[in-house]
C-alpha cells in the first residue's frame, strides 16, 4: 500500500528498515503532475526493485526568479492515486521548509555542463536540479534512480555528479514518452491552449526533419540546424532558444555530427517554454554495430 512521507525524520527511518532488510530501492524523482512519461520510469523502477519510492517535490531552487515556479501544476491526489495503481510503495513530499531551512547555502556546482543548452537562459537551474536530487539520494539512499531522456541535460549532470562524487547509485536513463502525434509529454503542457499544443508538434517535426537527414548521410550539423530552424520559424508562436547538436557526454556543440550525438532544442510556443531531443543514428553505424553483437 503506498505510504505517503512528508518529514525528513520519516523518511529516514522507512528507508532504513529496508536496508536493514536488504532490499533494494528503485527511485524516481519528479516534481509531480504526473503523466506516463513519469509512470514509465515508475514501471522501471518497480519492476527493477524490492521496493518503490517517488519523490514530489517542485524544487524552488532550480527556478529562476521569473520563471513558473509558483503556478507549477500541482496534482497531489490525483498523483498518489496513480503511484498506488503503481503499486508504489512511498511517496516522499517533503516542505520547502524542512529541505531548506534556513542557513542553507550548499551547491552543487558542475563546471562546463551548467552553463550549456538550457543553462544558458536558465541560469543556476543546474546547480538547484544537482542539489536536490544529491540530497534526495542522500536520504532515499537508492540503488538505483531513474530519469528521462526528455531532460537530456540533466542526465548528463545527474551522472557527472555521481561519477564526480563516488555516489552509490546507479543512473538509468529511459525513453522519451510522446503523445500520438510526437509531442513529448511534459507536465508544462499543461499551459499550452489548443492552439498551441498543435503548435509544439514542430519541435517534434524538426527533430525528425534531423534524423530523416542523418539517414540520408547529413553529417554537417549547421546544415541540419538549419533545416530545423526553417520547420520552427514557419510556426508563429514558436520562439527559438536553442537548437544544437552535441557530443553526448560533454556537451559541446559540434560541427560533424557523429552516430550517437544529440540533437537537443528549446522553443518557447507563446509564453511556454519546451525542450526536447533525439539521439541521432547512421543506419550504417547500426548494421555496423548489429553485424558485431
Ligand atoms: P519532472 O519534470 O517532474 O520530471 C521527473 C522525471 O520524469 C525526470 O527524470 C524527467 O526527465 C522524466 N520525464 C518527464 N517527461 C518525460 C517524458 N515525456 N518521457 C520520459 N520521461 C519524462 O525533472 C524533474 O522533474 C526535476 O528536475 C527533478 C529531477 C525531480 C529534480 O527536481
Amino acid at each position: 500500500m503506498l505510504q505517503v512521507i512528508t518529514s525528513i525524520e520519516d523518511i529516514k527511518q522507512r528507508i532504513k528498515t529496508f536496508k536493514e532488510n536488504q532490499l533494494s530501492i528503485g527511485f524516481v524523482p519528479t516534481m509531480g503532475a504526473l503523466h506516463e512519461g513519469h509512470l514509465s520510469l515508475v514501471r522501471q523502477a518497480r519492476k527493477e526493485n524490492d521496493k518503490a519510492v517517488v519523490s514530489i517535490f517542485v524544487n524552488p531552487l532550480q527556478f529562476g526568479i521569473n520563471e513558473d515556479f509558483t503556478r507549477y501544476p500541482k496534482m497531489f491526489d490525483n498523483d498518489c492515486e496513480l503511484l498506488s495503481k503503481e503499486d508504489v510503495d512511498i511517496v516522499f513530499n517533503p516542505k520547502a521548509a524542512e529541505m531548506y531551512p534556513n542557513g542553507f547555502c550548499t551547491s552543487v556546482i558542475m563546471e562546463h555542463l551548467e552553463d550549456k543548452l538550457c543553462g544558458k537562459s536558465r541560469p543556476g537551474h543546474f546547480r538547484g536540479v544537482a542539489a536536490v536530487v544529491l540530497k534526495l539520494f542522500n536520504l532515499v539512499k537508492p540503488d538505483a534512480a531513474y530519469f528521462g531522456q526528455k531532460d537530456f541535460q540533466q542526465t548528463v549532470v545527474i551522472k557527472s555528479m555521481v561519477a564526480d562524487l563516488n555516489l552509490d547509485v546507479n543512473i538509468k536513463v529511459l525513453p522519451t514518452i510522446r503523445d500520438k502525434e510526437g509531442l513529448a509529454l511534459s507536465s508544462r503542457n499543461a499551459y499550452l491552449s489548443e492552439t498551441e499544443k498543435n503548435d509544439a508538434l514542430c519541435l517534434y517535426k524538426a527533430l525528425i526533419k534531423a534524423q530523416t537527414m542523418a539517414n540520408a548521410g547529413a553529417k554537417n550539423a549547421r546544415e541540419i540546424t538549419a533545416e530545423m530552424e526553417e520547420i520552427i520559424n514557419n510556426c508563429k508562436s514558436a520562439k527559438i532558444d536553442y537548437i544544437s547538436i552535441v557530443n553526448p557526454e560533454t556537451l559541446e556543440a559540434v560541427s560533424e555530427v557523429q552516430h550517437g550525438d544529440v540533437d537537443a532544442l528549446a522553443v518557447r510556443i507563446g509564453k511556454t517554454r519546451l525542450i526536447d531531443n533525439i539521439i541521432l543514428f547512421f543506419l550504417l553505424a547500426v548494421m555496423w554495430l548489429s553485424s558485431y553483437s
